[in-house]
């Protein structure tokens, strides 16, 4: 958790979430012109740019717990960076311009741009190890699924408690050499894999949502995310449990000295401990989530989606921007 106690009457409330689309959309229709030109940082640094200047008309008093990165590395967004005009609620804030910056410099589908808030203090701050191991579903699987039993085991419960077959059950997972016994052990199950090239949020969230074609998403992906993500799971009233993978004995230790548990299974409160959440993504290319950007003419339309935990609303935002307005 981030250094200020955590406040819950100083909340957010619900007209943060149509400013903060505001910024996921620009900062998806700025990586644009750069999805499928191989350039992935190129199309990362316009998506930073674009949020970051939204961010700053903003009424909150945002600190950014997971960004870009430390100051030094990331001029922008960085970790402990404050965002917003300083008026209004104090919040914290997990940013991805985009999820999916190979996705987008190679053309490929499901990259988004994302940005989740909650009330000030509540975020695990998550930074110092940069993976977790995770696992994400809807709201079946609370009492019945846990990330430390054996996949198999845990793809049967959740098909019992959702009353499918397991040969129906999908699961996601990042194509990675090191998910290689993962996938073996959910394919062994008789459950097939929806393999992911980037993009863990995305898949987190399909898994959690109602009638979607993903029922579970696991594997290792950036701690970060897992906690963008816990935002969303918030919203969707799912299910999601992480485990902190350092890659060595060093990142281990930064952890401990970071104040982060290691070898434990943090639940969704403790990933974020407010039930004062919002995650809004916008499609930066095309995905099972949301559509990416598009150009119709002398229109450039974005799709979101919105999601409020308070209120547990989940909205689909389309919009058309005047492209001439944006330099295209
Ligand atoms: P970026 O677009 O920020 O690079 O993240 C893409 C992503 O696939 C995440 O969704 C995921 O959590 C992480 O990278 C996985 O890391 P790695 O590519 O090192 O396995």
């Amino acid at each position: 958790m981030s250094k200020d106690a955590y406040r819950p009457s100083e909340h957010p409330d619900r007209n943060l979430a149509m400013e903060l689309v505001r910024a996921t959309e620009a900062a998806a229709i700025s990586a644009y012109p750069f999805i499928g030109k191989g350039d992935k940082n190129a199309a990362d640094g316009a998506a930073v740019d674009a949020m970051r200047a939204f961010l700053a008309t903003v009424d909150f008093d945002g600190v950014i717990v997971i960004g870009e990165g430390e100051k030094d590395d990331a001029p922008m967004l960085f970790n402990g960076e404050r965002v917003g005009n300083g008026n209004g609620p104090q919040c914290d804030i997990a940013v991805d311009p985009i999820d999916g910056t190979s996705l987008t410099g190679a053309g490929r589908q499901n990259a988004i741009s994302v940005i989740a808030v909650s009330d000030r203090g509540s975020m695990l701050d998550a930074s110092s190890v940069f993976y977790m191991d995770k696992i994400v579903a809807g709201i079946e699987a609370r009492g019945v699924v846990d990330i430390r039993k054996p996949i198999g085991e845990n793809i049967r419960a959740l098909a019992k408690a959702k009353g499918k077959d397991v040969s129906e059950m999908s699961i996601a997972v990042l194509d990675r050499p090191r998910h290689e016994d993962l996938i073996r052990q959910i394919r062994e199950s008789g459950a097939g894999t929806r393999l992911l090239l980037d993009g863990d949020v995305a898949g987190g969230i399909n898994a959690a949502r109602y009638e979607s074609r993903i029922d579970m998403c696991v594997g290792i992906g950036g701690s970060p995310e897992g906690i963008v993500t816990a935002c969303a799971i918030k919203a969707l009233d799912g299910f999601i449990q992480g485990i902190l993978a350092p890659k060595d004995d060093a990142e281990r230790q930064k952890g401990i000295d970071a104040g982060l548990k290691m070898d434990y299974v943090y639940e969704a409160n403790e990933l974020v401990a407010s039930d004062n959440t919002f995650f809004v993504a916008t499609g930066v290319t095309d995905g099972a989530l949301v559509d990416g950007v598009r150009r119709k003419g002398p229109i450039i339309r974005t799709d979101s989606v919105v999601l409020r935990s308070r209120s547990g609303t989940i909205r689909r935002v389309q919009a058309d921007y005047r492209a001439d307005r944006w330099g295209y």
